[in-house]
């Protein structure tokens, strides 16, 4: 991207402007209190992003549950207790007219022994690979369980707009929940929400149709999600493009495209453009309008 476009406004499909390009992706601060809430230096990092001229910060991934946590030291938002102090942190993410939107997040299996018992997840596969020994194997969710946090990521989306947070991201990427259920490795179920592609994304569009009816239409809602997950049998390229077309159809404002977990950590790589070849790709296909 030329420096000129870089500082060129952004606007998104229904209308909301970002001033810039400079996008601060999420990165987990692991900076909350002992009751998973914001403290002064995690929305101190906020501030100096703001003012430093960041068009969309991104925060790291927020838990929807405090039973299962990604690490120690996540933020959790469950409901309106501690509205204040995300008040403050939304803020100190708003200064110099930039945007703060919260990534929402559960994180399925990969939540580590150090933090979660017996993570759940949509069946129960242990997490292979050298990772695997730093994660308890988890039980597959129950349809109730499945329907309950469908429910937490929309009111964790609806605490975030209350707060003042201008957007929110569903963590559909790196292998955590929602990236399970997609996931056909990941996913064996036998319910509504397994087997098909179609049943596979059936928790990401639950979860996103439920967060649009409650945020409204001009609330910018963001997927963050796989290119595919390197291995050939749970999610590939074809998948993803057809995960993105749904959401498209149903109206996502905003795509970040990832990719790895915790077996195949791209993600965590050093510096390579991993994921340049599948965006060229997508927006061949016209899938992807680029700002
Ligand atoms: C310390 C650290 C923490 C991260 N935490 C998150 C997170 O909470 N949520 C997330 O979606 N990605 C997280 N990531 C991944 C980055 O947002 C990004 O997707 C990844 O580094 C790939 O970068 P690229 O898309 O620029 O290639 C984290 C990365 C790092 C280095």
């Amino acid at each position: 991207m030329s420096t000129a476009k870089l500082f060129e406004p952004l606007t998104l499909r229904n209308g909301v402007v970002i001033k810039n390009r400079i996008y601060k992706g999420a990165m987990s601060e692991g900076m909350a209190d002992k009751s998973h809430r914001p403290t002064r230096e995690l929305i101190h990092a906020y501030k100096r992003w703001a003012d430093g001229g960041t068009g969309l910060s991104i925060t790291g991934n927020v838990m929807v549950d405090r039973r299962y946590l990604g690490e120690p030291g996540n933020i959790v938002v469950e409901d309106d207790r501690d509205l204040l102090l995300l008040k403050n942190w939304a803020e100190a993410g708003k200064r110099n007219h930039s945007h703060i939107w919260m990534q929402i997040n559960h994180p399925g299996k990969q939540s580590p022994k150090s933090v979660s018992r017996q993570p759940v997840a949509p069946s129960a596969i242990p997490i292979s690979g050298s990772a695997g020994s730093a994660f308890n194997p988890p039980r597959a969710m129950t349809s109730e369980e499945v329907t309950d946090t469908v429910n937490r990521f929309v009111k964790t989306a609806v605490a975030a707009k209350k707060a003042g947070f201008t957007g929110v991201q569903i963590h559909g990427a790196h292998g955590y929940l929602v990236s399970q259920f997609l996931s056909s490795r990941d996913n064996k179920r036998n319910d509504d929400y397994g087997g098909s592609l179609a049943n596979r994304m059936r928790f990401l569009t639950e979860i996103y149709t439920g967060m649009r009816v409650a945020l409204g239409d001009s609330f910018p809602i963001s997927l963050k999600i796989n290119s595919t997950d390197f291995d050939d049998e749970g999610f590939s390229f074809d998948d993803s493009i057809a995960v993105i077309k749904k959401m498209d159809e149903l109206g996502i404002d905003h795509i970040e495209i990832s990719g790895g977990d915790y077996e195949k950590p791209k993600m965590m790589g050093n510096g390579e453009v991993y994921f340049l070849d599948y965006a060229e790709k997508s927006v061949r296909q016209s899938l992807l309008r680029l700002g």
